[in-house]
């Protein structure tokens, strides 16, 4: 694939960005076009960026006539695909009545706690078959290509039993063989105590039932899962059960990637930080020796705007974090609860809710998102030899992404995954 004479073509970074700690946006690279030439880039047929350079640089240097698909970019300006990196797309049974509910005033506790939120979702995710799970998650995922996300985390966690958690891990596993997204899979058997069990009973189930089945699934071939996560919290499962489920995860071959410091501040982002945890998201609450210990770690901060805005949170100390160092990464969080599956509009909460600039916004859903689920190195800029994952959006700057709330299906015209239009 070539695409030729755009406005500019944002890299993102630099080579260093591959290395973790590299992962933070120092400069953000963008490759501008001239007055009388524009800027190119060439992925080979093996999905890979081949090169990136002015028109005429790259018309000499390979036999363009031979590319079997050109995009003609004049005016537009080229971006790595989006990465989410935190959502919860597999369920059955949407919460819409509980939006109202949120809206007169209730907490998401008092949700939770009148037998509604994950429970209510729960319920209606263990009744589904799984085609229909899947048909409903591939429709989400479609649109959210559409929205500019080449590459997407998706948890289980409605079913808190063996059962539902696999068949939910089965549908994800579908889409990541049959849909052109790229899928970093989460297993999220602790992400609620389920109804008449106490949260020491869910943990060892999760230990001894739960995580060994899946281990065999995953020896076998049948499951590709790359995280852990659990949803740590006051009232759900505390630090030391959290710790050893992690722990577990990681002993069977499990990225950690966890729910921490949301409603309470619990010091979750401390214990992910000593356990070496690929990412915490949310983080709400997090401590001051929270944000140092992750400063001084490879542990990305995964924020979530949706989550502070639909459920009118403080936001994390976004900041305090990006100035001290943290890598600071942003999902979408797409569930029943925030149902949103747009990073462009996730990226213009964060920069007028948390204080990001726009660089550290684009940043946080691409590289730095990819650094959360372990893939900065192939995925989350436009780098030669990286993964050929972009969009072109129809403006003269790059920031018309963030800028035009809202609007991202009039801005973006081509998303493209592995050098292929989707
Ligand atoms: O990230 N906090 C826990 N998990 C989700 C919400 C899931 C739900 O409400 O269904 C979150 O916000
Ligand atoms: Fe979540």
């Amino acid at each position: 694939l070539l695409l030729h004479s755009a406005k500019q073509i944002v890299q993102v970074s630099n080579t260093r960005a591959q290395f973790l700690r590299g992962a933070q946006l120092q400069n953000l690279i963008v490759l501008e076009a001239k007055e009388d030439e524009g800027v190119s880039i060439l992925v080979g047929s093996d999905g890979l960026i081949t090169d990136i350079g002015y028109d005429g640089d790259i018309s000499k240097k390979y036999d363009t006539s031979r590319v079997h698909r050109v995009i003609d970019a004049s005016g537009k300006c080229v971006l790595p695909g989006l990465v989410d990196a935190h959502t919860h797309p597999v369920w059955a049974g949407d919460r819409v009545h509980e939006f109202a509910m949120k809206l007169a005033g209730a907490t998401y506790m008092d949700v939770h706690k009148a037998g509604g939120g994950i429970n209510f979702t729960v319920d209606h995710t263990r009744q589904a078959e799984e085609d229909h799970l899947y048909i409903s998650l591939r429709q989400r995922l479609s649109r959210m290509l559409r929205a500019g996300t080449t590459l997407v985390e998706c948890k289980s966690g409605y079913g808190l039993e063996v059962e539902t958690e696999m068949k939910m891990l089965r549908v994800i596993e579908r889409a990541r063989r049959e849909l052109p997204i790229g899928i970093s899979a989460t297993f999220l058997g602790a992400h609620s105590v389920p109804m008449y069990v106490t949260p020491e009973e869910a943990t060892s189930n999760v230990l001894t039932v739960q995580l060994p089945f899946l281990k065999n699934l995953m020896d076998s071939g049948c499951l590709l899962v790359d995280n852990i996560d659990v949803f740590c919290e006051k009232g759900v499962f505390d630090v030391t059960q959290s710790r050893r489920i992690l722990e577990a995860g990681q002993r069977a071959g499990l990225a950690v990637n966890f729910h921490g410091d949301e409603l309470h501040a619990l010091k979750a982002a401390e214990m992910g930080v000593e356990i070496g945890a690929a990412a915490v998201s949310h983080l709400e609450e997090i401590s001051e020796e929270g944000v140092n210990a992750m400063a001084n770690s490879d542990t990305v901060a995964v924020v979530l705007p949706t989550t502070a805005h639909i459920l009118r949170l403080t936001p994390p100390p976004v900041r305090k974090m990006l100035d001290k160092g943290v890598v600071v990464a942003l999902g979408s969080d797409f569930n029943p609860n925030a149902y949103c599956m747009s990073m462009p509009l996730v990226m213009h909460l964060a920069c007028v809710t948390m204080r990001m600039t726009m660089s550290e916004a684009l940043a946080g859903c691409t590289l730095n998102a990819a650094a959360a689920l372990r893939k900065s190195k192939t995925h989350g800029s436009l780098e030669i030899g990286k993964r050929g994952d972009m969009i072109v959006i129809n403006a003269s700057r790059w920031e018309h992404l963030i800028y035009q709330l809202g609007c991202h299906q009039s801005i973006i015209d081509f998303v493209i995954v592995n050098g292929d239009i989707v």
